[in-house]
């Protein structure tokens, strides 16, 4: 694993970890795997050449600013401009200059381009300024008053009496259930918001195209959802918009939904100027407005057996949704059917909703409602374990699912489960057991106020869209052999720095049976590649890139009957001679998965990808702090495509967790977003990066011809409950509510000392 020890091994004594007698089919070295090739846009990005949106030169071009919104909850009376300022040489557009609907198009519709009556969030546009400087624009966009009567807003979740959407699970009887139970432990679960931090904000360019209509650029996920929100607001058809997805630095979920706002207002003011516009976030104005992960309040209620049986399980979530719908509904479901983990249970009443309060919507966010959920349901294993005197691990054996088990919704686990073995693996290569009696025997590792302590969590996340989600979206991939003889993928599968275009083209060309370099992936240029689907959900290598998997076998059997020899050999020449050969390959759902979207009953998703987390932390009881010393994930995502890029996945999404866990808090007052700047909200650093060991399992899923399952969200889910296990277990105190901050900590420890002295 030595590829992935990129930082300097500050260890603990300890042990050496026992790592040989790994499951069947465990990757332990990424980096060794043959099909580790590297990221084909690697070398562009590291030396400073790919270009991002706010790079790209586009002359004439004007700049655009939004005017919004300073009050949480307000109607809106108009705005006012400043009869001083030379309005001469700019634009000024509101709600009534939307040449379409005043709906951003994506589930409920309930969200304004531009506020236009009311307005329901800090930070809500309710205008648009363009002028040929940015810094006119900005002067003009200072010069305009917003009038409006403030209204009482809704700033608790639980205080909230809207309701954007509610689920209820129920599995066997739980009141028998707890009935049975020689012990029943309570928990209330709370998680804040979260902030994405992609590296590049939200960036679009909006250019007029000679038919009358706008070709937007941008920093985005799912070019066809823009494409969607822009034909609704400016009322033009499919051929007259076009978007166009740009090098894109990050997204984790912020880029899903949100980039639609923006590209419209791009769009509508480029229409009215006559000319490019370009409308580009800086740091600050994109915290202040953009989506977060949703805050969530959870409690549980578990009944267990004297000797450790599962046998209640009674969950209640609620998720702050802010001012808008959003993806709200999904993200909830999402939360709610994770909320179980991976343990099987016979009596089980899961209730939920998401409400509406008067902040920023949330939104998008890795792990899309798992993280909050898994977070409360792996705090809560541990509270049991504790409280039965059991190790976390040997609570999850006894609890985690196998093969033909039954979730909440009934669905019955017919192969690719993991959990055991995740479990056994992560438990096995962090020497577990033996760390922590290491640690319990010599708990401070300077004789006085830093002590240490391991953690565990396991968890699961369902891979693709929830329910019949795939089904209806029909996604459509392809793969085609140019006239001139070359291999082009066409998806609309964005890459976003998780590995799209490496990942892709790999699939077709292992298929193909040519190098990856005779595979070229076409641009995500809406009027050039089919809808394959928003790049979300941990979908793409499983789902899209199944699609082409198979894609790539037809067009190797076309050619190969066609030429008479062997695809490698004959393909080009055959092309130049007889003409080029697409296939496109459409979703038409998976063979026995079936879900009753108004009961709730049956296969939540086509299959499960599992992991198990440990995490050693050191605590500094002077001050709080927390430093996560090592990380070891052990994940089955099915079958890896390239093992560098999936162990790099799990690195990058255990340190958000590693954030989320102990220093990524937004602060809210007022229904305002105060840390708004870089200097005020912080995430991990490579300073603050623990050693992560990335062991990989491949469980394949039978219904993807490639056999992969989705990776991307998964190690999001469990780093946090791993991070504030480990403090309890080096503090003796539990911090229910992320993230585990300084001061939350030494609140607790106060709080704990308070209790034994009295
Ligand atoms: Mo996502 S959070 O499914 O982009």
């Amino acid at each position: 694993m030595t590829a992935l020890d990129t930082h300097a091994p500050t260890r603990m004594a300890r042990t050496a970890p026992e790592v040989d007698a790994r499951p069947a089919g465990t990757i332990a070295d990424p980096a060794a795997d043959a099909r580790s090739v590297p990221r084909v846009d690697a070398v562009p990005k590291v030396l400073g050449l790919a270009r991002f949106t706010d790079d790209l030169v586009v002359p004439g071009a004007w700049h655009g600013c939004t005017v919004r919104a300073t009050v949480p909850h307000a109607r809106l009376l108009g705005i006012e401009r400043d009869p001083g300022f030379d309005w001469s040489r700019v634009v000024v557009l509101t709600a009534a200059d939307i040449p379409g609907d005043n709906v951003i198009h994506l589930m409920a519709d309930d969200q304004p381009v531009l506020a236009a009556d009311e307005i329901q969030h800090f930070g809500e546009p309710v205008a648009l300024v363009a002028a040929p400087t940015l810094a006119l624009a900005r002067a003009a966009r200072d010069h305009i008053r917003v009038h409006a009567d403030p209204l009482p807003p809704v700033l608790d979740m639980l205080a909230a009496d809207h309701i954007f959407a509610s689920y209820a699970i129920d599995r066997g009887d739980v009141e028998a259930g707890f009935a049975q139970a020689d012990l029943v432990v309570e928990g209330t679960y709370r998680t804040g918001h979260q902030e994405h931090i992609y590296l590049e904000p939200q960036s679009m360019i909006a250019i007029p195209r000679p038919d009358g209509g706008v070709t937007v650029h941008g920093s985005l996920q799912c070019p066809y959802y823009v494409h969607a929100a822009l034909k609704r607001a400016l009322k033009l058809d499919a051929d007259r918009c076009v978007v166009v997805q740009e090098e894109t630095g990050g997204a984790f979920g912020g880029k899903e939904e949100f980039p639609s706002g923006p590209a419209i207002h791009a769009a509508m003011l480029a229409l009215a100027v006559g000319r490019p516009v370009r409308l580009i976030y800086d740091r600050r104005e994109d915290i202040s407005v953009s989506t977060k992960r949703h805050p969530s309040v959870i409690r549980y209620r578990t009944g267990v057996t004297r000797d450790g049986r599962l046998v209640a399980q009674d969950i209640d979530i609620t998720f702050d949704a802010g001012a808008y719908k959003t993806l709200s509904a999904v993200v909830l479901s999402r939360g709610t059917l994770h909320s179980g983990g991976p343990y099987a249970c016979p009596n089980v009443r899961i209730r939920s909703r998401a409400v509406r309060t008067n902040t920023p919507p949330t939104g998008a966010f890795r792990g899309f409602g798992a993280p909050q959920a898994e977070f409360a349901a792996e705090l809560q294993a541990d509270r049991v374990a504790e409280k039965l005197g059991i190790s976390p691990v040997e609570l999850r054996e006894r609890w985690a699912y196998r093969l033909g088990d039954r979730t909440p919704t009934n669905q019955e686990l017919r192969e690719s489960v993991s959990a055991l073995d995740t479990l056994r693996a992560a438990a096995r290569a962090a020497d577990f057991e033996a760390q922590r009696r290491v640690f319990a025997a010599a708990r401070s590792i300077d004789g006085g106020r830093t002590v240490r302590g391991i953690g565990l969590a396991m968890g699961w996340h369902g891979a693709g869209f929830t329910g019949g989600g795939e089904k209806y979206l029909a996604s459509v991939a392809a793969v085609e052999l140019t006239a001139e003889g070359r291999i082009r993928v066409l998806v609309d599968s964005t890459e976003m720095g998780q590995g799209m275009r490496t990942v892709l083209a790999q699939i077709a060309a292992q298929r193909l049976g040519i190098p990856l370099g005779e595979v070229e992936v076409a641009r995500q240029d809406t009027s050039v590649v089919p809808n394959s689907g928003p790049t979300v959900a941990s979908r793409t290598t499983m789902v899209v890139g199944g699609l082409l998997a198979t894609a790539a076998d037809r067009l190797r059997a076309a050619v190969e009957e066609r030429a008479g020899g062997p695809f490698p050999a004959t393909y080009s020449a055959d092309a130049r001679g007889n003409g080029g050969l697409r296939f496109d390959e459409r979703f038409d759902g998976y063979p026995d998965i079936v879900w009753d979207e108004t009961t709730y009953v049956g296969d939540a998703y086509p299959c499960f990808s599992w992991a198990a987390t440990t995490a050693e932390v050191e605590v500094d009881l002077d001050t709080g702090e927390v430093a996560v010393r090592h990380v070891v994930s052990a994940d089955d995502c099915g079958t890896v495509v390239n093992p560098l890029m999936a162990a790099g996945q799990v690195e990058g999404g255990t340190l958000q967790g590693v954030g989320y866990a102990t220093i990524e808090e937004m602060k809210v007052e007022g229904g305002r977003f105060v840390n708004d700047r870089l200097a005020t909200y912080l995430i991990p650093t490579a300073q603050d990066a623990p050693r992560i060991t990335a062991v990989l399992l491949e469980n394949p899923f039978s219904n993807a011809p490639h056999g992969a399952k989705g990776l991307g969200e998964l190690p999001m889910d469990l780093a946090a409950p791993a991070v504030v296990a480990a403090i309890a277990d080096a503090t003796g105190v539990w911090i229910d509510e992320l993230p585990a901050t300084p001061e939350r900590i030494l609140a607790a420890l106060d709080a704990d000392r308070e209790e034994a002295s009295t």
